[in-house]
């Protein structure tokens, strides 16, 4: 058991997907895993493990914000010996190319700040996804069919931002998609030497203002989740 995980150490699989929302994980886990049992509900963080085609793999919920996702990927990560950390959620689009309902897979991850951001002082570190899971999720979404988009993404530490030329910068420089995990989990994963990977799937637009309906949202959920795990195990 870690500080904010209830799971005893041969509870949690070496492939961890990470969704902010730990009723998503409970989703995914009663609709992906085969035997999938909850092995967390420290703050009602609800995590589970259980098998997808054999393979041993646990969806815990990570929270909202880096913050957060940096206290689940580091005991993951230290007390767990997580080897695979794949983040699965949600993000605004900020190009007018993408669509809600589209996948985004994050090759980097922009951000202001990130809770690494104080340890590596004056270095302008380049947060970036594992090659060989980013080219097995293009893969498995490419043979899905899924409308997927590679390429950078911002990583936001405000969901209600009101910085006046942020977003507009970052649409300038081609960000795809804003949310606000996916930077620190590649920071710790860099400095651990874990494989991470960030799929996500575009709820609503900030160009356009489209937002998916949440019927829809399972639907193309889905997708993300099974790419995700196609990916891991690739
Ligand atoms: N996740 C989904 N949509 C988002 C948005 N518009 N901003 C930040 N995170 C998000």
């Amino acid at each position: 058991m870690s500080t904010h995980i209830g799971a005893k150490p041969e509870d949690i699989a070496d492939t961890v997907l990470l969704p902010g929302d730990p009723l998503r994980a409970k989703w995914a886990a009663e609709t992906f895993l085969k035997d999938a049992v909850c092995i967390n509900e420290v703050r009602g963080m609800l995590g589970f493990t259980g098998t997808w085609n054999g393979h041993r793999v646990t969806i815990q919920g990570s929270g909202m914000g880096m913050p957060s996702l940096s206290i689940y990927a580091n005991e993951l990560i230290r007390d767990y010996d997580a080897k695979t950390l794949i983040r699965i959620g949600s993000c605004g689009a900020m190009q007018t190319h993408v669509g809600v309902r589209d996948v985004v897979i994050a090759m980097t991850a922009s951000s202001v700040g990130n809770p690494s951001r104080a340890m590596l002082r004056e270095i302008h570190y380049a947060p970036h996804a594992d090659y060989g899971l980013l080219r097995a999720a293009h893969d498995a979404a490419v043979a899905r069919g899924t409308k997927t988009h590679v390429g950078g993404i911002y990583s936001s530490d405000t969901f209600y931002d009101e910085r006046p030329d942020l977003h507009e910068q970052m649409v300038r420089h081609g960000i795809l998609a804003v949310e606000m995990e996916a930077a620190e989990l590649y920071t710790l994963a860099a400095r651990h030497g874990r494989r991470a990977l960030a799929v996500l799937t575009v709820s609503d637009h900030l160009v356009t203002g489209e937002d998916l309906p949440a019927i829809e949202r399972e639907r193309s959920f889905g997708d993300m989740v099974e790419i995700a795990l196609q990916a891991a195990f690739a």
